[in-house]
């Protein structure tokens, strides 16, 4: 991995604080219909649109996961009990290194500060990590960690489909491929417990699933006939970029956005 030293890094920092004093907050006053949404989600407006409270707490997130996940990955290449934990291991240490340079950059600037220290229950996990032993650690470590990446997902969704923040819009993507590389590579260990995921999932939760009726044994369903399309049309793209089961991370190094180009407005 190519390495900037110090004095890079330190210019590169004061470059981005200053562009963001510069540019901090631009007003959507006057345009009609932003302000009030904007006020109920706690929005203020930047240079690649408005930055909401879902938008701040998904980046502070982000933070957060390689925070906890890089020392409990660091941990397990170390003691490394089984192949498939330390190939789980690789993927979180690469997965979040990758993650933490682009969330530092995307919180420049957008002006969002982080924590530097995992949060209080994060904290927790890695003690119970470090003190589990044997096959209570390979439990452990598949499935706090598993446990974790199922929180994380379905909010990285909803953030990736309603923020207007280009910024943040990018950092939902990444986040998406790298927590279901996790979740795939944890899942590989053989160590994760479904039932206890399922159970804590549907804990506290009185909602009736809707949809078709469960199989009754012996009684088969018609056949459904395929969704595809019809006439004659040329299609070049391939359904997923790897093989099922493979999640591909492969995507460059995390740089420094350019200031979008806004003819005197932004948005
Ligand atoms: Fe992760």
């Amino acid at each position: 991995m190519r390495r900037i030293n110090g004095s890079v890094l330190v210019s590169l920092a004061l470059i981005g604080t200053a562009g963001a004093l510069a540019f901090p907050v631009w007003s959507y006053a006057d345009r009609s219909g932003t302000e009030q949404a904007n006020v109920a989600a706690g929005a203020v407006n930047t240079r690649w649109g408005p930055l909401t409270a879902s938008d701040r707490d998904l980046i502070v997130r982000v933070r957060l996961a390689g925070l906890w996940e890089l020392p409990a990955g660091q941990q397990a290449l170390e003691r490394a009990p089984t192949q498939a934990i330390k190939e789980a291991a690789d993927h979180l240490v690469v997965g979040h290194t990758d993650l933490d340079n682009r969330v530092r950059i995307v919180a420049e600037q957008l002006g969002v500060e982080l924590p530097n220290v995992p949060n209080e229950q994060q904290r927790g996990w890695l003690n119970e990590l470090t003190q589990a032993r044997g096959a209570d650690y390979e439990y452990k470590f598949a499935n706090l960690l598993r446990a974790a990446h199922g929180k994380i997902f379905p909010a990285i969704g909803a953030v990736r489909n309603s923020t207007r923040n280009t910024l943040v819009r990018q950092l939902a993507s990444d986040a998406n491929q790298t927590v279901l590389d996790h979740i795939t590579v944890l899942e590989k260990t053989g160590k994760v417990d479904f039932d206890a995921i399922a159970n804590d999932t549907v804990a506290g939760s009185t909602a009736s699933p809707t949809g078709p009726p469960a199989p009754r044994p012996g009684v088969s369903v018609p056949a459904a006939p395929p969704a595809e399309a019809t006439g004659d049309i040329s299609v070049t793209s391939q359904p997923s970029p790897g093989e099922p089961g493979v999640i591909s991370t492969d995507r460059p190094e995390a740089t420094v956005p350019e200031v979008p180009r806004t003819g005197g407005r932004v948005g």
